[in-house]
């Protein structure tokens, strides 16, 4: 009988196993030639994530980058993503892995009309083998020979007790299949895990994972990431953008605009040809940046006091 059984890592395969990065520099420099802004607290927790062999737990608001970290740093590795994206009712079967029932039922009815000699046990290690295994992402990342970084998106979403599908693969990358044996990693890829925090997260789980928190990015972050994300874009744009988004952050609103929604609108301010936004200008696009009627409300109203946005161009110099 083939198994999918890969032996394991012993400490000593660990001690010469090489790390990704030299040091915290390396990985914001790398990041940023894949057109990813990090900080240095970013870039500090990634290098961790690979020295110390840890999950990275990334939380923070909506659109603020976490699932492009994951996306960013299998890009700068040449790594393969694979990605499990969690929702409610998410299973063993659709994380892990899953019998091949039909191809069994194949064998089994093949074996009868053959010769049907075969021992129940003998068909029964064979329907129990690889052959029959359907593997799913988090199987997929240990038993993959090439890097690849695993990416276990918007966990918040999946039910606490399902959590505890990940805790094995988060702590010793390998899993249990009982037909099988232990499946063990055949290298320790790097695994992001992303949550919106709409629920916590048990405690169990997070003991297996560093903590990296990611904040709407302050304002030479934010013109960076403009500047590189939107093509032919002028400095002076990207700058007057990152101001005015920051001050309509400083709003109470239900929904602060994230850094995606501050792209769409630098996005569609270079569309309409703007390269100076006044008042009007906020006004007629801010449906792009907000996405509640009140929130509308409350920010058009700052529009037309805030100075920077109402100083007379054409008197200007
Ligand atoms: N630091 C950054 N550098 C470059 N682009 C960024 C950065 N942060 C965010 N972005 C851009 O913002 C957009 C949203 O990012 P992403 O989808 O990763 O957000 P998220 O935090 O996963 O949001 P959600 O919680 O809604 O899933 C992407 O288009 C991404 O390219
Ligand atoms: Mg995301």
């Amino acid at each position: 009988m083939t198994t999918v059984r890969i032996s394991p890592f012993t400490p000593s395969t660990l001690k010469i196993m090489t790390y990704r990065f030299n040091d915290v520099p390396e990985v914001r420099s790398n990041l940023k030639k894949v057109s990813y802004l990090a900080d240095e607290g970013i870039a500090g927790v990634v290098y961790l994530g690979d020295r110390l062999q840890k999950p990275v737990l990334v939380e923070g608001p909506a659109g603020t980058g976490k699932t492009q970290l994951a996306k960013s740093v299998a890009e700068m590795n040449g790594a393969r993503l694979i990605r499990l994206q969690c929702y409610e009712g998410l299973d063993e079967s659709k994380a892990l892995y899953e019998w091949n029932y039909k191809k069994q039922l194949l064998r089994i009815q093949a074996e009868r009309n053959l010769s049907g000699d075969g021992s129940w046990e003998e068909i029964e290690d064979d329907i129990f083998s690889d052959e029959f295994l359907l593997t799913r992402p988090l199987l997929e990342a240990i038993q993959s020979e090439d890097p690849v970084v695993l990416l276990i998106d918007e966990v918040d979403r999946v039910e606490i007790e399902t959590e505890a599908l990940l805790l094995e693969i988060l702590s010793d990358y390998q899993v249990s299949i009982p037909e099988l044996g232990t499946v063990t990693a055949r290298q320790i890829p790097l695994v992001f895990l992303t949550s919106n925090n709409t629920r916590e997260l048990s405690e169990a789980l997070k003991r297996r994972c560093l903590f990296l928190h990611i904040d709407y990015p302050d304002l030479e972050r934010e013109r960076e990431i403009i500047l590189t994300k939107v093509p032919d874009i002028n400095e002076a744009l990207s700058d007057q953008i990152a101001r005015v988004v920051r001050s309509v952050r400083q709003l109470d609103l239900k929904k602060a605009p994230s850094v995606s929604e501050t792209l769409d609108w630098a996005r569609t301010l270079v569309h309409l040809g703007v390269d100076h936004i006044d008042a009007k200008t906020a006004t007629d696009t801010v449906n792009i940046l907000l996405k509640y009627r009140s929130d509308i409300e409350k920010t058009v109203k700052e529009f037309a006091t805030d100075e920077s946005l109402n100083i007379d161009q054409s008197s200007d110099g």
